[in-house]
């Protein structure tokens, strides 16, 4: 495995065309595109590193795996009246549907579907200890107290965040939110600007890579079919209208982030992290997802066989 990703960290970093980081958040347009990493994470508790897997990055809406996780513990069943299981085949950030389909997201993985079950996940209680919980959630998944959001994200995110801000007050209108639009958006912000490394990301998501189960204690953070369910999303939603082209490139259940990085499950075998900072032109690490696909390819690990 060690040989395995140091090979492609090597490879990447030979790579000219890195795509082209995030524009639309100031503080992401600040980082430097050369920078690749990749952390494997067994469910046997063994990890293999590869390129700067210290350096924390904007986990973006990779957040979005874990409100999830945490909205389905919380809510259960009833939180698909809030929000779809389907594609939705436009990009991450778009309103086209929102009207048509009377302000009921697509799905939780684009924008309008994550900040629906910010709203979801709140009931009632004010964002900072929403943001509390999440954190303490991500931080016990990762098995590392060290975790944070990174403020001045969230404070650019807010700035830069027309489209978000019209995303929720558009939702809004149909008469479906239960807490303050701006509170919301806080979570949603907060949540997004969370930083971490490839290291901690693949830890926090070998529960899905696992039946569920926490590899430390063997106890259960979600049921094995909710395990599979989230996986699924991540397979058909995870990369927007960029998620067939994933299905066919990796083969795995992915999910990315404008920061760059992707978390990737290899159900029964592997959580992967990788982290690009250059995105193509839907949004996704673009030397993130080759990286994964010349894993996919190595390991034989795609869900749709070897
Ligand atoms: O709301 C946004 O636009 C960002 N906080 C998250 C978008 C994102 O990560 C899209 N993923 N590739």
């Amino acid at each position: 495995m060690q040989i395995i990703i140091d090979e492609i960290a090597s490879n990447m970093m030979q790579l000219q065309d890195k795509g082209n980081v995030a524009s639309y958040i100031p503080e992401l347009a600040k980082i430097d595109a050369n920078q690749f990493a990749i952390s494997v994470a067994l469910p046997n508790g063994e990890i293999f590193n590869a390129g700067c897997f210290k350096t924390l990055f904007s986990i973006q809406s990779i957040s979005k795996v874990f409100t999830l996780t945490l909205a389905l513990d919380k809510l259960g069943e009833t939180l698909w009246s809030r929000v779809g299981r389907e594609p939705s085949g436009d990009p991450f950030n778009s309103i086209v549907q929102l009207e048509h389909e009377h302000g009921k997201p697509r799905n939780p993985f684009i924008n309008a579907g994550a900040i629906a079950v910010a709203d979801a996940i709140m009931q009632g209680h004010k964002s900072s200890k929403m943001l509390a919980e999440i954190l303490h959630f991500v931080r016990f998944l990762a098995d590392d107290k060290s975790i944070g959001i990174d403020e001045n994200v969230a404070r650019c995110e807010a700035h830069s965040g027309a489209r978000n801000i019209s995303l929720a007050y558009f939702m809004a209108s149909f008469g479906q939110f239960e807490n303050p639009v701006p509170d919301v958006l806080n979570t949603y912000f907060s949540h997004c600007s969370i930083a971490m490394n490839t290291e901690q990301l693949a830890k926090a998501g070998l529960f899905l890579a696992n039946n569920g189960k926490n590899p430390n204690t063997g106890f259960p953070i979600v049921s094995s079919q909710r395990a599979k369910r989230i996986n699924a999303l991540m397979l058909t939603c995870g990369h927007y209208d960029g998620s067939g082209e994933f299905a066919f490139r990796v083969g795995l259940p992915g999910k990315s982030g404008v920061g760059g990085g992707i978390l990737a499950i290899a159900p029964g075998k592997a959580s992967i992290a990788v982290w690009s900072p250059g995105l193509d032109t839907i949004g996704n690490s673009k030397l993130g997802t080759y990286a994964l696909e010349l894993f996919a390819a190595e390991t034989g690990w795609s869900v749709f066989g070897d």
